[in-house]
């Protein structure tokens, strides 16, 4: 039950009012009301009056930053090409061991990473619907002229030479054949996209009620499934010349793939550099890790992203594939620290920095394996504070 006489909570017109005041004043007014003490003075302390007003105009009820750590990961050479990495992490050891994979990465060109079209898809929802099969038999009729239509009148990377796709409308599985939907791909280039193919959709399901009224939309969001750029980075590493080191970084790896309790956490070392870069550099981390995580359970079982293979007696060589929906421009993406980010590391496109974030996070998961399979994550932790200690 909610307590009428906390602020947090007054009923009614009284409520907690934010909307309209500065970041400092929305902090000056929690501080009257008694629900924050002094610690709020170190919130604006932390964050400059022109950041705050930044914050201001991007969310709602904004009142300061949260600085997290920005490092750089180095040795790496992606695609021949020598790489810094922007990460932002509050992780001890994510920069330093992604660092040490990449020494270790004895590929001649480093991580050899492709990286393919961007595709992001936005759906269409139709439910309730009087005669859904007969809905279903009109969109699939009408689905080429849409794709027409929206090529013609909306497609943002024609230009770029990126294409749109309506795809085949389909029934929701399992749902009784009542739900049905269709969703259209969008190469978006640079962009991350969301809202561009959210906006595509809703125009094809207001082109398509025009067309028959009996197919009024429930609702149009982007689909952050299989979303953005499907990328495959490859590496070998030497394992430290140790045959037993590399057999049990394959064990390690094998227990990912055959206990999805530990592929899990598998997984969140691959994202810990991954996310890392993605918040360095003004990305959707929700949306990103959203995919991938889908990506992990595809086929029913949740999977590592990895896979590992003997490469001679003292290497292994490490395979990461997923897909990742990130931008360049767009978002948050021109953030200063995230325009400073992409310069350090000489991004050229979304595509590049694709490359960069799948050899990050193919280096990370290959750093947590060798500390498990040697010292331990708390011994690579504490080796790490002793090192750091003046
Ligand atoms: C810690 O942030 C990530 C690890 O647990 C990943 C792993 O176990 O593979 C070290």
């Amino acid at each position: 039950m909610s307590d009428a006489t906390d602020p947090r909570s007054l009923p009614g017109r009284q409520k907690l009012n934010l909307r309209g005041l500065s970041p400092a004043r929305r902090l000056t007014e929690l501080h009257r009301l008694g629900i924050v003490g002094p610690a709020a003075d170190g919130i604006l302390a932390h964050t400059t009056e022109a950041l705050a007003e930044s914050f201001d105009a991007m969310i709602e009820n904004a009142i300061g930053a949260f600085p997290v750590p920005l490092g750089i990961a180095t040795n790496f050479t992606v695609n021949g090409k020598p790489r810094l990495i922007a990460i932002a992490t509050e992780e001890r050891s994510v920069i330093a061991a992604a660092s040490k994979a990449a020494k270790l990465c004895v590929s001649p060109d480093g991580f050899t990473v492709t990286v393919g079209r961007p595709r992001t898809k936005a759906q269409i929802l139709y439910a309730r619907l009087a005669d859904p099969p007969a809905v279903l038999a009109k969109l699939r009729r009408w689905r080429g002229h849409i794709e027409d239509l929206l090529r013609n009148e909306c497609n943002p990377t024609r230009k770029h030479g990126g294409d749109l796709r309506v795809e085949e409308p389909r029934f929701v599985p399992g749902d009784r054949d009542t739900l049905v939907i269709i969703e259209i791909t969008v190469d978006t280039a640079d962009a991350m996209g969301a809202n561009v193919v959210t906006r595509i959709a809703e125009r094809a399901a207001d082109r398509l009620l025009r067309l028959f009224t009996d197919a009024k939309p429930t609702a149009v969001i982007c689909c952050n499934d299989e979303a953005g750029f499907p990328v495959e980075a490859e590496a070998s590493f030497e394992v430290q010349g140790d045959e037993s080191l590399a057999q049990r970084v394959l064990d390690i790896h094998a227990w990912a793939c055959h206990d999805p309790s530990r592929a899990v956490t598998h997984n969140k070392g691959v994202m810990n550099a991954v996310s890392g870069v993605a918040l360095a550099t003004g990305q959707d981390t929700r949306a990103i890790e959203a995919c991938v995580h889908a990506s992990a359970a595809k086929d029913g079982l949740y999977r590592p992203l990895t896979a590992y293979s003997a490469d001679g007696a003292t290497r292994v060589r490490g395979k990461l594939t997923f897909s990742l929906p990130i931008g360049t421009v767009g978002g948050a993406t021109s953030h200063p620290t995230a325009v400073f980010c992409r310069e350090l590391m000489g991004v050229s496109n979304a595509a590049d920095l694709a490359a960069i974030m799948g050899a990050a996070g193919l280096a990370q998961n290959f750093a947590a394996m060798l500390a498990l399979a040697g010292e331990g994550i708390p011994g690579s932790h504490a080796r790490l504070s002793r090192q750091r200690r003046p």
